[in-house]
């Protein structure tokens, strides 16, 4: 039979690639229960199943919620020369098994992604390896020019460190180097992430490395970000928040009309000191892990809707490098493989809404750094799509698809797993296995995304 392509036409003759059917899907804010018809890429039907088309593939989401493809926009895939940490196959393939469609890399590599030459070498690695689709952040470029190419080449934004000697200096000093990079954003309309933190001095040991790295060097980092963002107009993202008090100084600053959007983990929302001081270097991350209570208060502003993106942070190292010295061990937590049955546990224990999960992990990811056709279920988007499934499970690294095979949440129960991760109507997971090969996802570039 003739296949007909990107139309879906009434009657029993037209065929499409997939459709998923049986589930509940989360469309229009409401729960549907019915299916969604996929051809080309694209989504071409959401609707009860008799309304669906005939297609090539079925997918039985029976017991399973249909979600947009969510979006992980705080993500260290590594490769090139720190690839035996992570590379651009191990680590979208832990991000399709967690039920990832789309993830936003981090530019901390080596080289680091500050460069146009580095960009596109990164770019060129990333396509024959990735399995979901990739976006890059940039470093802070050394020239303005730099800048001005990697916007141009399609870079989704920039990631400043800020406890990076050289940064330090630059806020000291009036932040020349800052202002012109936030300028520069703003021209073209693209957000500046901060790793907010400004510490001084030395650790050698879990008290003094909470010490170094306390609550208020923090809130002082975000203070900075605030004004950073009043003063140039730029966007401005604040990733990791852990300390609510940082939290409310930007929900402040954005209801008085700042331009300026955070993230939380769920390693900041569900764990705390007390499980750093149990497990060491394997909870050890950056920001801290912080205090119980505080911990809580940012839950509750989860629950409120008063943050805007849940981020896994995915930083992952070696098994061997989180049994050095408390000192030496890298920060870092792999989290690609734990924060949707985390935080859908959540939604089946009604501690929280489904459309908050939705909001968090897909909606406003896509607004917030523009993945354009994305984030949401509707006829004529991007066929992204993530399935999950009610089942109980304990969380064992063991079985992660990441190279980081340790978890500060190993042996929690969970009750939902990844069952179907879809990628531009392509199946990557399938009852929860891995389908994909290499190179099969995509590379993002905001200047033409479709
Ligand atoms: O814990 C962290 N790990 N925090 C960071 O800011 C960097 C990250 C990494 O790259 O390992
Ligand atoms: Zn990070």
């Amino acid at each position: 039979m003739e296949k007909s392509r990107n139309c879906v036409q009434e009657g029993s003759e037209a065929v499409v690639d997939l459709k998923l059917v049986n589930g509940s899907i989360f469309f229009r804010r409401k729960i549907l229960e019915g299916g969604i018809a996929v051809d080309n890429g694209y989504i071409v039907k959401v609707g009860k199943e008799p309304n669906l088309p005939e297609a090539d593939l079925t997918l039985d989401c029976t017991d399973c919620f249909i979600l947009p493809g969510l979006i992980d926009v705080h993500v260290h895939l590594r490769d090139l020369k720190l690839s035996y940490k992570e590379d651009f196959f191990t680590g979208t393939a832990a991000a399709a098994k967690g039920g990832f469609t789309t993830v936003l890399d981090m530019p901390n590599t080596i080289p680091p992604t500050n460069t146009p030459e580095n960009l596109k070498l990164k770019a060129y690695e990333a396509r024959g390896r990735a399995v979901v689709e990739v976006g890059f952040l940039a470093g802070l470029p050394p020239t303005e020019k730099d800048a001005e190419e990697l916007v141009k080449l399609g870079v989704f934004g920039f990631k400043v460190y800020m406890d990076n000697k050289e940064v330090k200096t630059d806020i000291s000093s009036g932040s020349k180097k800052l202002k012109q990079l936030l300028n520069i954003a703003k021209k073209h309309g693209l957000r500046v992430a901060f790793h907010a933190e400004l510490t001084s001095g030395d650790y050698w040991d879990i008290n003094s490395f909470l010490t170094v790295h306390n609550e208020e060097c923090e809130v002082k980092a975000v203070e900075t970000c605030i004004r950073l963002a009043k003063l140039t107009g730029a966007k401005v993202h604040v990733c990791h928040v852990s300390i609510f008090k940082a939290a409310e100084k930007i929900i402040k600053a954005k209801r008085e009309g700042v331009n300026v959007t955070f993230e939380v983990t769920p390693h900041h929302l569900f764990l705390t000191e007390d499980d750093l001081k149990k497990l060491g270097s394997i909870a050890k991350t950056l920001p801290p892990l912080r205090k119980p209570e505080n911990a809580r208060q940012l839950y509750r502003l989860v629950r409120g809707g008063l943050v805007d993106i849940i981020a896994s942070d995915h930083a992952p190292h070696t098994t061997q490098e989180k049994k050095e010295s408390f000192k030496e061990a890298p920060p870092g937590i792999p989290g690609l493989e734990t924060t949707l049955p985390l935080l859908f546990t959540e939604v089946i224990k009604g501690n929280l809404p489904l459309h908050l999960l939705v909001r968090l992990l897909a909606q406003n990811p896509a607004v917030i750094y523009g993945f354009k056709k994305r984030g949401y279920i509707e006829e004529g988007g991007r066929a992204n799509l993530t399935v999950v499934k009610r089942v109980r499970w304990r969380i064992n690294p063991e079985d992660f698809t990441s190279k980081a095979r340790y978890s500060p949440f190993k042996g929690v129960e969970v009750l939902a797993k990844p069952w179907f991760t879809v990628v531009s109507g392509r199946v990557v997971l399938t009852k929860g296995e891995l389908t994909c090969k290499p190179g099969e996802g995509a590379i993002l570039l905001r200047k033409n995304l479709r």
